[in-house]
């Protein structure tokens, strides 16, 4: 694997022929990110990982500088799943000056869920995956479902912006007690990752009773905000939404998608399902 932490270089390197594959991360790889590297293989002839820990999507006091940053182990992961290119720029090289530019998703997606919550998150996700993309020149480009809202934003500003990239979105892979994996489980004490899988148990009750008819949205999130409060929670949203554009689904959308986002102690987790 070639690593190169300058634009030019990796430019330079990236070869000319067959179909690229770009998968952004911010490091600190799990089976979920590899997963990703597995599947952009089937995807492309040259695989480019990104690592950038991206300082315009983190709010001032979120964990943007305890965020784990373990690159070595990351290269060896790299490596072993058969990466061509590493691109690993410092924040000099991504950010030379204020990124004064930048790239801008419309409110009723960007300012729900998530965004409700992190205002301004979206955009600073929007823009550095444009310079990504411009960067890499990718034709096809991998995201997690695990960041389902994140997912959304890319592949309407891939369609709308009109760039000749292919957006394929990866499964979550989950602990064996259905833990997402994320970066962010490390941050939980002993006592907290025993308790962190209900959030996946409470979607998936509300995946069942849909499943099973029930159309109750509000009464079903509630329930799933109260049990989770119960259990020492501080949700900050269950959400049934549809899964094209996450909006509001009237009473015989299908294709829904519910989402979730709670703190446990100090760590916020995220997680989603489809219906
Ligand atoms: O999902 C992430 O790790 C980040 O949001 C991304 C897409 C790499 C942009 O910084």
């Amino acid at each position: 694997m070639q690593i190169h932490d300058t634009i030019a270089g990796l430019r330079a390197a990236r070869g000319k022929a067959g179909r690229v594959a770009l998968v952004p991360t911010m490091g600190n790889l799990h089976e979920g990110h590899i997963a990703l590297m597995t599947q952009a293989r089937a995807h492309a002839d040259q695989v480019i990982a990104t690592i950038f820990v991206n300082r315009l999507q983190f709010r001032p006091g979120e964990d943007f500088e305890k965020y784990p940053r373990t690159f070595e182990a990351d290269c060896e992961r790299l490596v072993a799943a058969g990466v061509d290119h590493l691109f690993a720029p410092t924040e000099a090289e991504m950010y030379p000056q204020p990124q004064t530019y930048q790239v801008e998703p419309p409110p009723e997606q960007a300012n729900i869920l998530d965004g409700e919550f992190r205002p301004g998150h979206f955009r600073g996700v929007a823009t550095v995956v444009m310079k990504l993309f411009q960067i890499a020149r990718p034709d096809v480009a991998l995201f997690g479902k695990k960041d389902y809202q994140q997912l959304m934003v890319i592949r309407n500003m891939v369609s709308e912006f009109n760039l000749p990239i292919e957006i394929v979105g990866g499964e979550t892979v989950r602990a064996a007690d259905g833990l997402a994996l994320s970066s962010r489980n490390g941050y939980l004490s002993a006592a907290e990752r025993a308790e962190a899988p209900r959030l996946y148990r409470v979607l998936t009750k509300v995946v069942e009773a849909v499943r099973a008819g029930d159309r109750g949205r509000a009464v079903l999130e509630q329930a799933a905000m109260a049990e989770l409060q119960a259990s020492g929670w501080a949700p900050d949203y269950v959400a049934l939404r549809k899964k094209l554009d996450l909006q509001l689904p009237s009473a015989h959308d299908s294709g829904l998608v519910v989402l979730a986002a709670a703190r446990l102690g100090s760590t916020r987790l995220i997680d989603n399902l489809e219906v």
